[in-house]
């Protein structure tokens, strides 16, 4: 937890004298939004981002005061949820900001919101036709306090990908024909392009979490999470042995195999069969045959024997840079392991505010 809100105090100083939020939807990207919402509060944030009315509901219970913004907008049925919760949509088209506009009306009151363009990811937003219409009707905002412009970068993690200064191009083009109001870009990478991306409010998650914003160079990010599991069974095997469903390794030499109670179930993905890593008594070992539903198996040959043993402490995740690197191995990214760590694990949260 102390990762966690040293991870948001930097970005927060990176973004300076911008103001930093924290994206906490899907569970604060898996890791529980109980424990890292209050944690980041108490590193300073006042921003918070869910995906949806579900996430920002538990989260206005557990910061009354945060502003809680719902990146998927008014959905159908949705506005009493966000009046009575003082939550703050995201408008992500123009009958969305119409609808809006006309509940500020009926409540005879302004009403907060973030307008969201899009200016590349053909995702969620306004379309630039939408922007167009809306740079012609200014008045549609009326009733509507922008609390900011936003966009959303299509390929920030790529630092020199052509996408970044389009979107940035058409984003500014936007805003300075709009009415003016405070603006928002960054996510994580984001940040690390440059402050002209930083604008007035980040948004970075992944960061936050210990995953590297800045792919193909050192992580500037303090790890937030550890998986790790104990060995429950060690066995010899000969060359030519076959390990796990479907036999897909077959024992080059004499080798020792230990088995962890970790599986697919648990998010550990079954396309890190035979190509995971994992850590015993300080040394990285391989990953061999299939992972399993509530297993894998690992070759611990190059262990010695007396410390690797039932009982003996395996790193799954660890240090700064294995999330991503699994990840790659997996042919995913980080976010999808942390997001799918299973409902079995127990976790233990070290540090950060008392419950
Ligand atoms: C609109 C928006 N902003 C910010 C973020 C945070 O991105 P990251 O986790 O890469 O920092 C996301 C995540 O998907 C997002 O959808």
């Amino acid at each position: 937890m102390d990762a966690l809100a040293a991870n948001w105090r930097q970005l927060s100083e990176r973004t300076a004298p911008g103001l930093c939020a924290g994206m906490v939807k899907a569970n604060a990207y898996g890791l529980g939004l109980n424990r890292v919402a209050p944690a980041l509060y108490e590193a300073g944030c006042r921003h918070f981002f869910t995906a949806n009315t579900f996430g920002a509901m538990k989260l206005k219970k557990l910061l009354p005061d945060c502003h809680a913004f719902v990146l998927n907008g008014l959905t159908v049925g949705t506005d009493k949820v966000f009046l009575e919760n003082d939550l703050i949509p995201v408008l992500n088209d123009l009958g969305q900001i119409e609808h809006w506009a006309a509940t500020a009306r009926s409540e005879g009151r302004k009403l907060k919101a973030m307008v969201h363009m899009d200016t590349g990811m053909a995702r969620l937003g306004l379309p630039p036709y939408e922007v167009d219409q809306l740079i012609e009707r200014p008045d549609l905002l009326d009733g509507i306090d922008v609390t900011y412009y936003a966009s959303h970068l299509a390929c920030a993690d790529e630092h020199d990908h052509p996408l970044n200064t389009e979107q940035l191009h058409n984003f500014r083009h936007a805003l300075a024909r709009l009415p003016k109001a405070p603006a928002s870009l960054a996510n994580s990478s984001g940040i690390f392009l440059g402050p002209e991306y930083h604008f007035d409010l980040a948004r970075p998650g992944y960061a936050v979490y210990g995953g590297n914003p800045t792919p193909g160079r050192k992580n500037p990010m303090q790890p937030a999470v550890r998986l790790h599991a104990r060995i429950i069974q060690t066995r010899e095997i000969k060359a030519g042995d076959p390990v796990g469903y479907g036999a897909t390794y077959r024992a080059r030499q004499n080798q020792r195999i230990a088995t962890i109670p970790v599986g697919y179930a648990d998010g550990y993905l079954r396309s890190l069969s035979s190509i995971g890593v994992a850590r015993v008594a300080g040394r990285e070992v391989p990953l061999v045959g299939r992972v399993s539903m509530d297993l894998v198996t690992l070759d611990i040959t190059d262990v010695p024997e007396a410390e690797a043993q039932v009982g003996t402490w395996v790193d799954l995740i660890w240090g700064p840079d294995k999330l991503d690197r699994l990840a790659g191995y997996a042919g995913t990214i980080g976010y999808e392991l942390l997001t799918a760590l299973g409902g079995r694990y127990p976790r233990n949260y070290l540090g950060g505010p008392r419950q």
